[in-house]
């Protein structure tokens, strides 16, 4: 996404300290990109399925959801 870490995700993912193990973390962050270039202010519920495909086994749902809204903050 970018080398220094600057990108909105990046930035967003570190604030709010979304990975615990972090295995699933760089498909969600990509995920989570691609999502917040076509959806600008994204609901709860087009946050969910945006990322259904995505699986975390240490449940990190909430924080994701989080990441990705103040993420889409600092894009607007
Ligand atoms: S952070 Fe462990 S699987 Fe998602």
């Amino acid at each position: 996404m970018s080398a220094n870490g600057l990108h909105p995700v990046q930035k967003a993912w570190m604030h709010i300290n979304v990975p615990q193990c972090g295995y699933c973390q760089p498909g969600q962050m990509m995920q989570a990109s691609a999502f917040l270039k076509i959806t600008k202010k994204p609901t709860d519920a087009d946050i969910d399925a945006a990322m259904s495909g995505n699986i975390c086994r240490c449940g990190t749902y909430q924080r994701v959801r989080a990441a990705i809204k103040s993420a889409a903050e600092e894009l607007a």
